[in-house]
This record gives structure tokens, C-alpha cells and sequence, in this order.
């Protein structure tokens, strides 16, 4: 049997004919990092996460510098999802309590919210990391939380959630089956849905969650104006159902409009509900389906965020879909650097985009990507690990025992 190939793309030209999207501004107003960031900084124990540079490996690809923002650091939760879950939260309860400010942080704050809202359980749908987010927020808010995971979710993602002190339900099926059923048993037992994804009247928490992820790359400027850099040339983000392209996209759309980096979104090729939306390309958000059976779990999601599509329809140049091969490679890249760079914790979602670059800068019959994207010597690509060892058993799995190969015909590769 043939393997997959390791890169299919869809060029969304049309993005860079959008001069000001509507949908950018609503969702990313401008002050809004700043809100974000503000929040954030007055978690206990927030700190920034590292932006650690390749510059070795930069130059085996052929290109002028790889950034990576290595969330594997955040809060000791090795994701960056509780950016967002916290970010909702705390926007829910403000909004609640009619409040624009609010430090919920302080036991004044606490008080006042027992108060005037009493016990409130806070319910979400995940693949692992957001539901780790949101039972973490929760438990240092004093509030209970229940977590639906899928009946495929490891042991080690579920002891992580409860661990945070929520009580996990799982149920048969996928993340999007997870997700309905959190949204039915919710109205029934009166819980706060804190969702990463909308679907229609729903469109506050998943708004405020993507909100909540430009924390990031409020940070990644900073750490890169230390270095003399104003923005990245390129980005490559992961996308399950599409909320963190779209708050790091919007997030640099907001911020420099036409001169933003170009952008890739990266999702695998069992699961890429965004790049079967681009490739149908008339502007609506259509759902995947299969069995999503991907080591990717993070971004196992075969339906879109409708919210996250509108703005990757109006900012994203490109969608890629890769098979788990090219994450796995990923992972041992990071895992093992070339003498002088740094090493990076990475799993299966958040090594996906350093796999992809690999494969977009060796492959020949990516040269076409290559030129249309302009990627070579003066290219300054920024990457997120946006997870580090989620699932510590089967990351010994790929990264000391090799499953999920490369296939020999691309073995010589950066060789
Ligand atoms: C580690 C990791 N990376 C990336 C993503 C993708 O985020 P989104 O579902 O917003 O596309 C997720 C989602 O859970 C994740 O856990």
C-alpha cells in the first residue's frame, strides 16, 4: 500500500486580497491583548514560556531562523490550552457579575463571587489539554468542573484532568460526540459550558477562549523585539477546530494587516476538517468525518470552529494536511537537535508544524510551496509546541522506540 504523502497544501490566495476583515476586529478588538495579558500576568506562578531559537536547524532547511514558542512550560500544565479556558472563566464571571474589572485572584474577589453567584460548575468537551485548562482554572476559583472525554482518550490525558480535580465522564465516540453531549447534559444540570469551539448562540466563551490564547503572542513579540526581530516572516500553527490558527493568524492580522507573516495551518491528514472546508472554498465551515484516528489527539476534531473559520477564510495562506509520520518525525527532531540548539519536550499536536517545515523545505515537489510562500535564507518561521509530553507513554513509544516511521522513500531527507 502506498503511504499518504507527507504534504498536501490549498493556497488560500484569497486571503491576501482581504484588506480589513470584519471578523478579525470583532473577535480581536484592538486593546484586547492587553486585557489578556493583564489577566494572565496575575495568575499565581504565571510566567512567560520560553521562545527558544534554532538557528542549526534553521540553516539545514535553508532558512534564516525557526522560532519555537515552547508552551510545554505553561504553568506546569505542558499546554498552552489553559490560556484560553482561564481567559473564559474569567470573562464569564465578570460578565455574570456585570463587572469590567475584577481580580479574581485575590480572596476579595473570590468572596464577592460566592456571594452574588454561589456554587457554579464549569463543564467542557476535550481531546485532553483544554479540559486539564478548565479544571485547573476551576479548581483554583474554588469551583467544581466535569470534563467529557472520548472512550479513545488515553489513561494518562483523563489522570492528568482529574488530577486538577474534575470529575471526567467518557463517552463513546469522538471529541465532536464529547462535545454535544457536554452541550445536552449541561442544560440539564445547570453547568457553565466552557467550550473551545461555537456553534450557533454560543459564541461568547469560544470568542473570550481565543481571546485568551493572544497572550502567547503578545509574548512571542516581546521575546523577539529582545532579539531585534519585529515579527516573524512566516507562522505555522496546528488546527483542530481551528481556534488557535485563528488566534495566532487574527492576532497578527490585527497587528500589521497586509504586512502580517504568511501563514500555514497545519492539520492531520485524518482529520483536516479546515483544509476540506478550503478545498470545497466557497467561505463555509464543513465538517470531516471518519474515524479521526490520529495520533494527533489535540487535533483529532472533525467539525470546524464556524467562529475560527470565518477568520482563517479572511487571513490563512495556507492549509496543509500531513499524515502522523511527519508529527512523529517532529517530535524526534526536537527531541534529539543538532549540536547547539536547544532541545524541545514536544508531542504528537505540538511537534505537527516542525514535521510539516521539514517536509515543505526537502521535498522537492514542495517547491512550488516554497516559492508561492516565499520560504528560504531571509525566512523567519515561527512554531508552537503547543504541548509537550501529554501522553509521557506513547511519546517513549514514537521518540525512543520509533513507531510511526518515516516512510523509506523519504529516509535521505535533510540527510
Ligand atoms: C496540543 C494542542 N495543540 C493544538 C491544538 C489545536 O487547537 P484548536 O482545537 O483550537 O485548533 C490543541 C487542541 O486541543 C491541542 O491540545
Amino acid at each position: 500500500m502506498k503511504d499518504n504523502p507527507p504534504i498536501a497544501w490549498i493556497e488560500n490566495r484569497r486571503a491576501r486580497t482581504v484588506e480589513k476583515s470584519a471578523i478579525v476586529d470583532e473577535i480581536f478588538p484592538a486593546g484586547i491583548v492587553r486585557q489578556t495579558r493583564t489577566f494572565h500576568n496575575r495568575i499565581p506562578g504565571y510566567q512567560v514560556s520560553p521562545l527558544k531559537s534554532l538557528p542549526r536547524l534553521a540553516a539545514l532547511l535553508g532558512l534564516g531562523g525557526i522560532w519555537v514558542k515552547d508552551e510545554s512550560f505553561r504553568l506546569s500544565l505542558n499546554s498552552f490550552k489553559v490560556l484560553g479556558g482561564s481567559y473564559a472563566i474569567y470573562s464569564f464571571v465578570k460578565s455574570e457579575l456585570g463587572v469590567d474589572e475584577l481580580d479574581i485572584f485575590s480572596s476579595d474577589g473570590r468572596a464577592l463571587i460566592r456571594e452574588k453567584l454561589g456554587e457554579l460548575t464549569f463543564a467542557a468537551a476535550t481531546d485532553g489539554n483544554h479540559g486539564r485548562g478548565v479544571a485547573w482554572s476551576a479548581s483554583r476559583l474554588g469551583f467544581k468542573s466535569v470534563i467529557y472525554v472520548h472512550d479513545k482518550t488515553s489513561l494518562a490525558r483523563i489522570q492528568a484532568i482529574e488530577s486538577n480535580g474534575a470529575r471526567v465522564v467518557v463517552i463513546k465516540g469522538t471529541y465532536d460526540d464529547a462535545v454535544r453531549q457536554v452541550k445536552e447534559d449541561a442544560q440539564l444540570n445547570g453547568w457553565q459550558v466552557i467550550s473551545d469551539t461555537s456553534w450557533p448562540g454560543y459564541e461568547d466563551v469560544p470568542r473570550w477562549v481565543m481571546q485568551g490564547y493572544t497572550t502567547m503572542f503578545a509574548e512571542v513579540q516581546e521575546q523577539l523585539a529582545a532579539q531585534g526581530i519585529i515579527k516573524p516572516s512566516h507562522v505555522l500553527v496546528q488546527a483542530g477546530v481551528g481556534s488557535l490558527a485563528a488566534a495566532t493568524i487574527g492576532y497578527y492580522a490585527q497587528l500589521f494587516g497586509a504586512e502580517r507573516p504568511r501563514s500555514i495551518v497545519v492539520e492531520p491528514d485524518k482529520a483536516a476538517c479546515l483544509f476540506h472546508s478550503a478545498e470545497i472554498g466557497d467561505g463555509e465551515a464543513y465538517s470531516f468525518s471518519g474515524e479521526l484516528d490520529t495520533i494527533m489527539a489535540g487535533l483529532a476534531c472533525g467539525d470546524p470552529n464556524p467562529q475560527a473559520w470565518r477568520v482563517l477564510w479572511d487571513t490563512a495562506d495556507v492549509f496543509i494536511k500531513s499524515p502522523d509520520y511527519v508529527a512523529a518525525k517532529g517530535m524526534r527532531v526536537y527531541g534529539t537537535p543538532l549540536a547547539g540548539d536547544p532541545f524541545v519536550i514536544s508531542g504528537e499536536s505540538g511537534a505537527s508544524t516542525l514535521g510539516a517545515l521539514m517536509f515543505i523545505m526537502l521535498l522537492p515537489e514542495c517547491a512550488p510551496l516554497r516559492e508561492s510562500l516565499n520560504l528560504g535564507r531571509s525566512s523567519e518561521v515561527l512554531l508552537i509546541n503547543s504541548e509537550g509530553n501529554t501522553d509521557p507513554t506513547y511519546f517513549r513509544k514514537v521518540v525512543w522506540s520509533g513507531r510511526h516511521p518515516v516512510p523509506e522513500a523519504y529516509y535521505t531527507l535533510g540527510d
